[in-house]
């Protein structure tokens, strides 16, 4: 089977950064020169120079036991010292770390100063509930100071975080503390979301009652919990501790004890092929570098005047690297914001833009699509002129939705950096620089400097400008993954099995290089199609059904088919105005002829089908092995991480 991904779209819109922007920009295109030169030698410049080490390291990279990599690995530094103390240290107290915005509308504006000495109080706690290096500390939070307060006061005492999505049920929590061997759980009795106090407590509860019987032997000895909805719970005398009894109590005296770099610093769970979610693990001194470094690069961070605000949830990858992390280790001003775009009212995230001054903004295609469905007469009501960098991720971002954001919400003047990474990678690793690239609206472009990218055939072969393939990175990187935790075995096999002979890491994704060279992402390649012998991307025909103007939203997948190998299928949600005027049937007629006619005749869907609703799961990612199920006519397959589960029995309801 070729590998070559036939793509069949173009877009020749170019941005490039104005005069003005590039000469106050953080990065200079110098950058990829230093980096080319010698890879090594940038890393240890960035980890010195970005992080405070208390043992300085002699070498940056130690690669004799590959896939096992170390980086700076003789340097001995505190995660939480570099994130708080440090800045309050070098007299910048008083700048405000968290500008936090509860759902109903209440506020907390927290000083670097206030957030260590909560950190440091935290940490005496967790010390008191016997929490030492190496413990594992379970957090289920919703998005409240505390939530960064929790990571930070485990990693200061060299323990490892293990933050389960507040969405998650009580199963999905009870899989993640045993597979952790969790010591502590640190909770909420509930947060706010869509006008309402969702529960969490009642989940830890069940999470850690069902237990007998199962042989499961419990690691839970207690359970911290934050009030914030001020709902009643059960309690369990001896294992239940209140946050407002206990941190403020304690002690705000603190020293930050220095770890090796390559101690671990948290398990993130993250859904694989397979059943069972993979404990992604992250370790300090190179995951903080390179956070700290593409923070800075990526968005042009100047932390004395701007206003940064990322979207992610704590419970994402993007929250623990550009909520928690990225941010705090370069002195950023931050928005926190609890609650749902749409909550109370569908204004609410410019309404934030406006009244914070927020100047850099970072989130996902998925919202970005969402509110072009509600329209351009929504943002248009607030002042989003502070606003000077847009950043995007989580999925291929298709050039009219990065058109649109670019144009509504940027005022056509923006810089946009579409940043391609992964939960494995820890940190960005494909992204325009914003002051140096010329942007192409639905290109990553460029990987970052340090960072060594390939697109290759399935031999491993690089397959050259015009081609597609498979994208891997071609060298270790500071934020690396260094493992699945207990699962040496599965962290070869899928990352690094497939291209052994040449030691690349294979990301599972499918990418373009275009005639420059620049990299175009096409989803995952279990989402590649094979029509006819041509493999076509999901997410390219997905693109040109949201630039026809009558589509909100589209989701495409392959069906097996008789005649073709697989055919084109796709699920889209038609804008409320076109549904009234035009009959179903002239609908699917001309969407099939648009997409021959964007694409070509082979990406034609054999099938079109218009829904209410795509399925998605609660970090927003569509999930396409669902829809197969009912474009290939099975019983639907299991929905339970689906944000919401019976949003398939009424797509296949209304495909039937
Ligand atoms: C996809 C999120 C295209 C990709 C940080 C990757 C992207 C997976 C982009 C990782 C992007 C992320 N363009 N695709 N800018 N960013 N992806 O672990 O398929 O939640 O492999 O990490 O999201 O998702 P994860």
């Amino acid at each position: 089977m070729t590998s070559q991904i036939d793509h069949l779209l173009n877009e020749t819109r170019r941005f490039a950064p104005s005069a003005e922007f590039a000469e106050n920009a953080v990065a200079s295109g110098e950058l990829y020169a230093e980096a080319g030169a010698d890879r090594e030698a940038f890393w240890g410049r960035q980890a010195r120079e970005l992080l405070d080490w208390q043992t300085p390291f002699t070498q940056v990279l130690d690669w004799t036991n590959p896939p096992f990599a170390q980086w700076f690995a003789d340097g001995t530094l505190n995660v939480a010292y570099n994130c708080l103390d440090r800045h309050v240290a070098a007299g910048n107290g008083d700048r405000v770390a968290l500008l936090w915005e509860g759902e109903p509308g209440d506020e907390r504006r927290i000083t670097y100063a206030e957030l260590t000495d909560e950190v440091k109080r935290l940490a005496n706690v967790l010390t008191g509930l016997g929490i030492v290096a190496g413990d594992r500390v379970a957090i289920y939070l919703p998005m409240i100071p505390e939530a960064i307060a929790a990571m930070l006061a485990v990693a200061r005492l060299g323990a490892i975080h293990s933050v389960v999505f507040g969405g998650f049920s009580a199963d999905s929590l009870r899989s993640r503390i045993d597979d952790a061997g969790a010591k502590l759980v640190i909770t909420a009795d509930g947060g706010y979301r869509k006008g309402k106090v969702s529960a969490l407590k009642p989940a830890v509860d069940l999470a850690l009652a069902d237990r007998n019987g199962s042989g499961v032997q419990e690691t839970v000895e207690h359970v911290l919990v934050v009030r914030r909805g001020g709902n009643d719970v059960d309690w369990t005398e001896g294992r239940d501790i209140w946050w407002h009894d206990a941190v403020p109590a304690a002690s705000a005296e603190h020293e930050a004890e220095a770890f090796p770099a390559e101690n671990p610093l948290f398990i993130l769970y993250t859904s694989g092929t397979t059943g069972k979610p993979k404990g992604i693990l992250h370790t300090s001194g190179g995951y903080l570098t390179q956070v700290a470094a593409t923070h800075r690069n990526v968005f042009d961070l100047h932390p004395e005047s701007d206003v940064y605000w990322c979207t992610a949830d704590v419970g994402w990858i993007t929250g623990h690297s550009y909520v928690a992390y990225g941010p705090l280790a370069n002195g950023a001003t931050q928005v926190l914001y609890e609650g749902t775009p749409d909550s109370p009212h569908p204004g609410r995230w410019w309404e934030i833009i406006q009244k914070y001054g927020v100047t850099i903004f970072y989130t996902a295609p998925t919202a970005i699509r969402s509110f072009m469905k509600i329209g351009r007469q929504v943002p248009a009501q607030f002042d989003l002129t502070s606003l000077r960098v847009l950043g995007s991720v989580g999925e291929p971002i298709n050039p009219e939705a990065w058109v649109w954001y670019r144009s509504v919400i940027g005022a056509d003047r923006t810089p946009i950096v579409d940043t391609w990474w992964q939960t494995e990678t820890g940190a960005i690793m494909i992204s325009a620089l914003p002051g140096v690239t010329e942007t192409k609206p639905g290109s990553a472009q460029v990987p970052q400097p340090g960072i060594t990218i390939d697109v290759v055939d399935e031999s491993g072969t690089h397959v050259g400008n015009g081609n597609g393939g498979l994208l891997v990175v071609t060298e270790p990187w500071p934020s690396m993954l260094r493992g699945i935790w207990g699962d040496p075995e599965r962290f070869v096999e899928t990352y690094w099995e497939k291209f052994a002979d040449r030691g690349y890491y294979f990301a599972g994704d499918g990418a373009r290089l275009d005639e420059d060279g620049d990299i175009w992402l096409l989803g995952r390649v279990d989402d590649v199609m094979n029509v006819s012998g041509h493999r076509l991307s999901t997410a390219e025909i997905e693109s040109a059904l949201v630039a026809n103007e009558a589509v909100a939203e589209a989701a495409v997948v392959g069906a097996s088919d008789e005649t073709t190998g697989q055919a084109v299928v796709a699920f889209v949600i038609i804008k409320e105005n076109y549904l009234k005027q035009h009959s179903p049937e002239g609908l699917v007629s001309s969407l099939r002829g648009w997409v021959g006619e964007q694409i070509g005749p082979i990406a034609r869907p054999r099938d079109v089908y218009i829904v209410g609703e795509l399925p998605k799961t609660r970090s927003g990612k569509i999930m396409r092995r669902l829809l197969r199920d009912v474009a290939e006519g099975r019983e639907v397959g299991d929905t339970t991480t689906l944000a919401d589960t019976m949003v398939m029995s009424v797509i296949s309801a209304q495909v039937k």
